[in-house]
């Protein structure tokens, strides 16, 4: 293949700003702390950092709620600071990815301000205001993510305005060429100062039907689902046109050299894959969370890994990713040592994994007492389990009493077992899941089939997952273990032979020759022999 975009070699770490490494001891993290930490990162050996937001916020969404796009809110530093990080990850090779949140402000940014202040203010159209139903309440059923209507009336005025999120959260009109015109300077203003691309909060929420129309019921819907699965998203989400809107995106991301649009959209794949776009003039990488939801049993994940690889179009990159912090731990989800196998499977599928800050030393949910809970979700819809305080405690460094995040108290709790389970601890034992991540991440370089290579399964049953990574030069073999059971002699395609170039358990270099055996959750990477 032709020589391949950075976006396309390397890897993704999410940091999550709050909770990555905090300097000046108010207990939430800050931008001086990710650039004392690059030297970790770089010696994990990922390529590219996605910050959470760090913008000016009320943070009712912890960032996701903008007040000024092109600011950093005095929690996490400012510009100066942002500046130093820039220059301090580029000096280091590594790429700086912000997270871009343009389906809605905070409700005290000043463009909100204005709009609310009347029906006549030149910027009442830059968000989405509607008369009451005939009843005189919403103007529609659509409700929002984090439960109740989506819709909150503004007496003054006597409409209301639609919040795909929370209250404070007014989704803007994207149907207004202001608004995009607006939002299309943001990303010049932060691609000016360097930073490299974009992830986008909720692309596919950005256009709404036009005439409002209601939302089909969801019949599966059963009591105790949260609000926002009463309804199927249909008239709320992912229209038809939004794609023209995320070209204009694409084009000014293009205005500038080797930067990258990543969307997120939670969506079944053959809708996910349209978020390429239909001649690619989409985002770079639509994420794809398909292993968020999956089952860990092989035959249901070659299903999805083979309809997924199938359905990405010509020209289109493949991306993977485990977590983030919106979804519980994946060490939690799958277990400790299935997560081992799971990392393994991350770093060996086609195209380009997105980490999530912790995962790597296998951080699990930290359970959150009812009075320490800081998720919105979680007040509002609470009991429900689906607060993301878990999966967002601070990162453990080391032993110390804060775990080497701070010298305050922690913004959220830090997990029990962070003495044990911590970077530092990891880092002297070569056996460990971030030993493995290393070892994994490293062996992307010097065989590129990992990142590049079709796939081709060749084995998914029960437990047992096996496929090849095969490019003209090389050719990878995968066999992964999900259970706690040996499998013995496994099946292999006849003649295989090769030699081990890894094993989640750190300890086996052995040549492989017909068959193969796994230890419990295991996983081995066999490197085949080239055959003349
Ligand atoms: C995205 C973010 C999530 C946020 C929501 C609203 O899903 O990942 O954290 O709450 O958008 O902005």
């Amino acid at each position: 293949m032709a020589q391949a975009q950075w976006w396309q070699r390397g890897i993704f770490y999410q940091v999550y700003p709050r909770s990555f490494q905090d300097t000046n001891d108010d207990g939430i993290g800050d931008l001086d702390g990710i650039r004392a930490r690059l030297d970790y990162l770089v010696e994990l050996g990922i390529d590219a950092v996605w910050i959470s937001p760090i913008f000016p916020s009320p943070m009712a969404d912890f960032g996701y709620d903008v007040a000024d796009y092109c600011g950093i809110d005095p929690m996490f530093g400012d510009l100066d600071a942002f500046d130093r990080l820039i220059e301090a990850a580029h000096a280091r090779r590594l790429k700086i990815v912000l997270d871009f949140v343009p389906n809605h402000t905070s409700d005290q940014h000043p463009w909100f301000l204005e709009s609310r202040a009347s029906r006549e203010n030149p910027r009442r159209d830059w968000y989405i205001w509607r008369d009451p139903a005939a009843d005189g309440g919403p103007p529609n059923n659509w409700m929002s993510n984090f439960g109740g209507p989506a819709w909150t009336l503004d007496p003054a005025s006597g409409q209301y305005y639609y919040h795909a999120f929370l209250t404070q959260q007014p989704d803007l009109n994207w149907r207004n060429p202001a608004v995009r015109a607006a939002m299309h300077d943001v990303l010049r203003f932060w691609m000016a100062r360097g930073v490299d691309g974009f992830r986008v909060d909720v692309i596919w929420h950005l256009m709404k039907d036009a005439d409002f129309r209601d939302n089909p019921p969801n019949p599966e819907y059963e009591p105790g689902d949260p609000d926002i699965r009463r309804f199927i998203q249909s008239r709320s989400t992912d229209q038809p046109d939004v794609h023209a809107i995320i070209a204009e995106l694409r084009g000014v991301i293009d205005e500038y050299d080797d930067r990258v649009l990543i969307g997120e959209i939670y969506l079944p794949i053959d809708r996910l894959v349209a978020y390429y776009g239909e001649n690619l003039e989409g985002a770079h990488l639509p994420f794809n969370f398909q292993l968020i939801h999956a089952s860990w049993n092989a035959p249901h994940l070659a299903a999805l890994i083979a309809e997924y690889d199938g359905a990405v179009p010509e020209g289109g990159w493949p991306n993977w990713v485990l977590g983030n912090h919106d979804q519980p731990r994946i060490a939690s989800r799958i277990g400790a040592r299935r997560a081992r196998v799971a990392a393994m499977l991350l770093l060996t599928l086609r195209g380009t994994p997105t980490m999530y800050y912790g995962d790597e030393i296998g951080m699990e949910n930290v359970p959150i007492a009812t009075e320490d809970a800081q998720d919105p979700w979680e007040k509002n819809e609470p009991g429900l389990g689906l607060g993301r305080d878990p999966e967002r405690t601070p990162m453990q460094w080391d032993a110390s009493p804060y775990a080497g995040f701070t010298n305050g108290r922690p913004w959220l709790p830090l997990a029990a077992d962070f003495t044990t389970r911590n970077v530092a601890v990891q880092l002297e034992q070569p056996a460990s899941l971030l030993g493995l991540y290393r070892e994994l991440i490293a062996l992307r370089r010097p065989h590129p089939v990992l990142h590049a290579g079709t796939y081709r399964k060749i084995t998914a049953l029960g437990d047992v997952l096996v496929f090849l990574r095969e490019s003209a030069e090389e050719c990878v073999l995968v066999a992964l273990n999900l259970a706690g059971t040996v499998q013995d002699d496994i099946p292999l395609p006849p003649d295989t032979h090769g030699r081990v170039l890894a094993s989640t358990e750190r300890d086996r270099e052995e040549r492989v020759e017909g068959h193969l055996s796994l230890r419990p959750y295991e996983g081995v990477i066999v490197a085949l022999d080239a055959t003349a």
